[in-house]
């Protein structure tokens, strides 16, 4: 059959905390037209340890590529026409390996792992000068979730790597670096190199001077040689070295709620998306100025698109179990099958009936930064049973996601007037509606709910040298939406939130 003529496409992987994706998007249009997506395993070795097999990743990447291609010829599409790759991902997930055999020297340390809590302890007791010291320069506070202490704890406890350093074969990244390295030749001439956003994660980088800090590495104790080379989100940092696409430029990367910015053409000062992964993060576009919070936000670089195009800085509200507890309730509970049923079951009952369910199993992040919380389901009685849990845990993403938008409105000034979302749990009827309810302003999904690879496609075809998308904004408007307004009154809206509250404070201390 003859193929289908169609402008340059773009092609973006979007390597999440839970599953990896490969999406192919028309340039002229941004329509989707074909994917692949491949479940990710988490390994939990010891209480509140989250690992990955860097491997892992990169084959499923390798395979949702391979699918979708096969995919796309199946619809008479010729992958020829794919001119560009974007890469977003899981942002802070720490990766060494050696870049003489190309094999990681351990697992991934993922982003929710709590295993340097003690580092973490033992390092904010000796912070220099004032207590800003981190935070001033990288705009995060001191954390387990952030790369460096997870460096230090590979560095302090793993062999292979120490002695890797020592002989200068070791080279660390986040997932972006990881990928890049490999998909661009790995130990054939791989490209080590990361983008601002991702960088912006490691509390290594500057987010003023968009440079490596010394003062910081010399801080955690983390040998800059081994650091990626820092660039913009948008420029050819590579080309693909094997598979369907072998040849095409790698031109666009951004750590995957900096895609989700970009994808839902989040441009202008004080416009933001909140997107429901593993975890969810609202993050709101400051412009090209560093707003720093007072009331428990990140300051976060949103995106660099192009080396000479100016920065631009977010606000984050960061939430670190949304779709994860969907996923734990599915694996550790068995309560459902698969993920989708979780709104049949919370649909049943329609109320959590005066359950509670604080999902704090990596702590508490944004705005309580309590890496002592741990998960509490309360509330119970004998007629509680598990429909109520099913929606208490949605209940859950939602108070959680009022509690960020309460700080960011506090920090801006401005209240939100609605709230764009994003993310695979948006699919989710019922969850969008309690949203709505429980912010009590109306909350809107684009009807391409994959803004995230979005960007990243974006970032890619705009990239100079490739110029196959433009950013302009009247190019980007014509976005259809879905509306959901708070149904239930204000007043009953404060009382179930004043209840989420006080169950928040009985998740504190578990840990000491
Ligand atoms: O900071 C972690 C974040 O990037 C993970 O995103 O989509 O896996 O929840 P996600």
């Amino acid at each position: 059959a003859k193929k289908a003529v169609l402008g340059p496409l773009v092609g973006a992987v979007d390597q999440g905390t839970s599953s990896t994706r490969f999406l192919v998007f028309n340039s002229k249009t941004a329509e989707l037209l074909s994917h692949h997506q491949v479940e990710i395993k988490q390994e939990f070795p010891k209480e509140g340890w989250v690992e990955q097999d860097p491997k892992e990743i990169l084959m499923s990447v390798y395979e949702c590529i391979e699918k979708t291609c096969e995919k796309l010829e199946q619809l008479n599409i010729d992958i020829s026409n794919i001119k560009a790759i974007g890469v977003s991902n899981q942002r802070e997930t720490t990766v060494v390996w050696d870049k003489i055999t190309g094999e990681p020297l351990y697992n991934a340390v993922v982003w929710l792992d709590l295993r340097t809590q003690s580092t973490v302890e033992n390092l904010s007791k000796r912070i220099p000068g004032n207590n800003n010291f981190v935070k001033s320069k990288t705009g995060l506070p001191l954390s387990t979730y952030f790369s460096a202490v997870k460096v230090r704890w590979l560095l302090d406890n793993v062999k292979e790597v120490q002695k890797a350093v020592e002989e200068d074969r070791a080279l660390f990244g986040t997932i972006d670096s990881w990928l890049i390295w490999s998909l661009t030749g790995g130990t054939n001439g791989g490209v080590h190199c990361t983008d601002v956003t991702n960088a912006s994660r490691t509390m290594l980088f500057n987010i003023h001077s968009l440079q490596w800090d010394k003062e910081l590495c010399d801080f955690f104790g983390i040998p800059m040689k081994i650091l990626p080379n820092v660039r913009s989100s948008s420029e050819i940092y590579g080309l693909m070295k094997a598979g369907s696409l072998e040849g095409v430029p790698i031109s666009g990367c951004l750590g995957d709620q900096s895609a989700a910015l970009v994808g839902q053409m989040c441009f202008r000062d004080g416009q933001a998306k909140n997107t429901y992964g593993t975890g969810c993060f609202l993050l709101c576009n400051t412009g090209r100025k560093c707003v720093f919070s007072e009331h428990g936000l990140l300051t976060t670089v949103a995106y660099k698109l192009g080396r000479d195009k100016p920065v631009y800085y977010a606000l984050e509200g960061s939430v670190a179990i949304a779709g994860a507890v969907i996923r734990w309730l599915r694996d550790n509970l068995g309560i459902i099958r698969s993920s989708d049923e979780i709104e049949k079951l919370a649909k049943e009952v329609g109320t959590s009936y005066g359950c509670y369910f604080v999902p704090a199993f990596s702590g508490l992040y944004a705005p309580y930064w309590e890496p002592s919380a741990r998960g509490i389901i309360c509330g119970l009685t004998q007629f509680t049973n598990k429909c109520h849990i099913a929606f208490a845990a949605l209940e859950a993403v939602c108070f959680q996601t009022r509690e960020i938008l309460d700080a960011m409105n506090r920090d801006c000034g401005i209240p939100l007037s609605h709230l764009q979302v994003d993310g695979g749990m948006t699919n989710n009827k019922i969850l969008m509606q309690l949203q709505a309810d429980i912010l009590y302003i109306p909350v809107v999904k684009p009807s391409m709910p994959e803004t995230t690879a979005l960007g990243a496609a974006m970032a890619a075809g705009a990239a100079e040298g490739v110029g196959v998308w433009s950013l302009e904004p009247e190019d980007l408007s014509a976005v259809t939406m879905e509306r959901f307004e708070p149904q239930i009154n204000a007043e009953e809206s404060e009382i179930r939130y004043s209840t989420w509250k006080k169950a928040v404070m009985k998740s504190m201390g578990w840990v000491t």
